[in-house]
């Protein structure tokens, strides 16, 4: 409600009536929500702006009345502050206005017009598990459309799109993909932190006042995954109130958590933009990557149930002759990368071929090496023609001996990059990202080339579809090796996002031409790990780091957001060639078994032992498949001294648990081991299968038992009570299985 100021008419000024709270501009029209199974988002709106975002978290009862809500909500004024009542938080902040936190956009016109934004929404569509909601600010000409889906699942997915309505062109600063607020009582934020063989660190900000800002700039999110997590004091990975956001972007990202004027936590994540990448045309709209996220009152396990349980729903995408299907057991496969680098030659892979059907393997991947000129990581990227130095007769031969086998073939590729050396660059230098009158600035020996470029997209596309259909390819290892540094495009702006656009531009395309070939997304490991890669790709390489005891922690990290069918775990030689550590081939493979299982040596170098054990690893691996892949993942004790971390059918007839020794245990005698996630009800029996070998020291006849037949138990015993195991020596893993009794 407005009123003409005195002496202002002329110049169309009028002041905001803001005489009483709960006045026209502030009274309730109505209640906007959207339930999941467990979860309730409610937004009310009132007029005069954006809807106020009230709750998110538990399913609240039907039949909210928005004049109840209105009266719950009413905010007083507080001294010394603005006449006029706004909320403390909108779907999405912006300059302007009283709400001084974090902004979720900033955007201006050359002539300094549309640098604020009120919106008034104009239209609300209601549909079963979807808002849209679209506002309009028609002084500063922006369209706004707000779009939140949420689905049994308890995640809610948001997406913004700004619309230019204005005459001239906009710039856009900042559009964030979704707004939450969290309650008052969220003391910390957990952010994932990391860098190249240590993604999926996991540190706990503590949120007194002020912001906290997590921002990756290098289209690669080693330092910060693109996501983030909050509970209530005292919430845990089974229990409490959890939160967890992440980003379907593989850009630059930026996440914000910040201690709003009442107290309650705003967060937001989206796209970072670098300056100058978003001008909006007249007309024009920039619509953001979608930002994910779940809400669980059993703790931030609930929260990693719920994203794979959206993830293996709505995200991962199947390929299939025909188009897309349902998931195919996930191959067990062989990277020929660590036990060969460079050094590949024809006769040798075969014979590892050979011994890699031996132990069980399902898929065989070709990885850096094969084409061009590269013998080394100096030179030959873009050059995507077979070496016929290392393959006289091409890769045909090899791919065909692998499927002779009964194995898939996969290849490695690293498209959007190129060598210094190599043909590709000699001949067309004029294609790398870079800034005129800069010196090019290599990373692993490599530039980028643009591939938002038309005919660069062609011709990687062309190189790549023509390799796969000469070949034979059933599966690409798609690397990206280095970090965005001045990344401009040939208009010397600043092009990291369409770089982006362009990469899923080019994965939808050969998913068209290719129904039923494999991607993987590999950028020096969990570089490009991240739910908007997993839109277009079906596998995530976690880490350059195949340390056991290293990918203990990172797995269960990276599981916190991602489920486990998609993270690349391999069995690789001891002593590891990142850490140089040694661990036993039982501890390897155990740690492997839980992800999508793969091998990572030369299998030559195995002993007639190593390869039989290899083998029953690979084949509990097959057998505890269904489980492993479509089960509900559990997180147990996390210790320095031990790890627990488990898989629990759906119906809860069947669960596996890994329990790893990091360290001595402070005590003489271990605490019993507590199985999480058990139906309480029902009766399992325990056993730890083979090729298991608890190598334990004086067992009990009850223990003993276990790596046996096993033992009968409850399953509230098991989880309440948990089962007394005895000390286990550094270093070493065991399964539990629990089937019914
Ligand atoms: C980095 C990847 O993460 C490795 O697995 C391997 O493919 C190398 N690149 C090859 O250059």
């Amino acid at each position: 409600m407005t009123r003409a100021i005195l002496g202002g008419e002329d110049l169309g000024m009028q002041v905001m009536d803001g005489s009483a709270a709960g006045d026209g501009a502030t009274a309730p029209v109505a209640v906007l929500r959207l339930d999941g199974a467990r979860s309730t988002l409610l937004l009310l709106r009132r007029f005069g702006g954006l809807p106020e975002i009230v709750h998110w978290g538990s399913r609240l009862p039907p039949d909210i009345a928005a004049t109840e809500l209105g009266a719950l909500r009413a905010g007083d004024r507080p001294h010394n502050g603005p006449d006029q009542w706004e909320p403390c938080a909108a779907l999405l902040p912006t300059f302007g206005g009283t709400a001084f936190g974090q902004t979720g956009l900033a955007a201006f016109r050359d002539d300094g017009s549309a640098w604020t934004a009120t919106f008034a929404v104009e239209a609300v569509e209601e549909q079963p598990g979807r808002l849209v909601v679209r506002a309009v600010d028609h002084a500063s000409e922006l369209e706004l459309r707000v779009e939140l889906a949420l689905d049994d699942t308890d995640v809610l997915v948001m997406r913004n799109t700004l619309r230019n309505l204005g005459p001239a062109a906009l710039r856009v600063e900042r559009l964030v993909s979704g707004t939450v607020i969290l309650p008052a009582a969220v003391e910390a934020v957990h952010t994932s932190h990391g860098a190249w063989g240590q993604e999926f660190g996991r540190a706990a900000m503590s949120l007194a006042q002020g912001t906290i800002s997590v921002e990756s700039r290098r289209n690669r999110s080693h330092d910060h995954f693109p996501g983030l997590a909050a509970g209530l004091p005292g919430t845990g990975d089974e229990s409490g109130q959890a939160w967890g956001l992440q980003l379907g972007w593989s850009g630059a990202h930026r996440f914000t958590a910040e201690r709003l004027e009442d107290g309650s936590v705003q967060v937001m994540g989206g796209e970072f933009l670098h300056p100058g990448e978003v001008v909006l045309a007249p007309g024009e709209a920039l619509e953001t990557p979608p930002l994910f996220a779940a809400w669980s009152a059993n703790g931030f396990g609930g929260v990693a149930r719920a994203f794979h349980a959206h993830a293996r729903r709505s995200v991962l995408r199947w390929p299939a002759p025909g188009g897309y299907g349902p998931m195919r057991p996930r191959p067990v496969l062989l990277n020929s990368w660590e036990g060969n680098r460079f050094a590949l030659s024809d006769a040798a892979l075969r014979t590892q071929a050979e011994q890699a059907a031996a132990l069980g393997i399902e898929r065989y991947v070709l990885d850096d090496g094969w084409f061009g000129g590269r013998r080394n990581d100096k030179r030959g990227l873009g050059d995507w023609h077979v070496s016929p130095a290392v393959f006289p007769q091409g890769l045909r031969p090899l791919a065909d001996h692998v499927r002779g086998l009964g194995m898939e073939f996969g290849l490695w590729f690293e498209p959007e990059m190129v060598s210094p050396d190599s043909d590709l660059f000699r001949a067309r230098p004029d294609w790398v990202l870079h800034v005129a009158g800069r010196p090019l600035r290599t990373a692993r020996h490599q530039l980028v080339l643009d591939i938002a470029r038309r005919e660069v997209a062609d011709h990687l596309f062309e190189a790549i579809a023509a390799r796969v259909d000469e070949i034979g390819v059933d599966y690409i290892k798609w690397d990206h090796n280095r970090d965005l540094v001045e990344a401009g495009d040939v208009r010397g702006r600043a092009a990291y996002r369409q770089q982006v656009e362009a990469l899923y531009a080019l994965w939808r395309r050969l998913a068209a031409r290719h129904p039923g070939l494999e991607i993987e997304s590999c950028a020096s490991g969990g570089g490009r790990a991240d739910l908007g890669a997993l839109l277009h790709t079906q596998r995530i390489w976690t880490s350059d780091n195949t340390d056991a005891l290293d990918r203990l922690r990172m797995q269960r990290s990276a599981f916190r957001f991602l489920p486990p069918e998609v993270c690349g775990t391999h069995v690789s030689a001891s002593p590891n060639h990142q850490t140089g550590r040694r661990s036993s081939l039982d501890f390897r493979a155990a740690v492997a078994l839980f992800g999508h299982m793969g091998v990572e040596l030369d299998p030559r170098t195995l002993d007639a032992d190593e390869s039989e054990t290899l083998a029953r690893w690979i084949a509990l691996h097959k057998r505890l498949r269904p489980l492993l892949h479509g089960g509900h993942c559990v997180f147990g004790e996390d210790t320095p001294s031990r790890v627990l971390q488990g898989v629990v059918s759906p119906d809860r007839t069947h669960a596996v648990f890994l329990l790893a020794a990091t360290d001595w245990p402070p005590q003489r005698r271990p605490h019993p081991v507590r199985l999480p996630g058990l139906d309480p009800a029902r009766r399992y029996g325990l056993r730890i299968p083979a090729p298991v070998d608890p190598r334990w020291y004086q067992p009990s006849p009850d223990q003993q038992a276990l790596a046996g037949e096993g033992k009968e138990f409850g399953g509230a015993l098991l989880s309440e009570i948990g089962v007394s195991l005895p000390q286990m020596d550094p270093g070493t893993a065991w399964i539990l299985e629990c089937q019914p009794a």
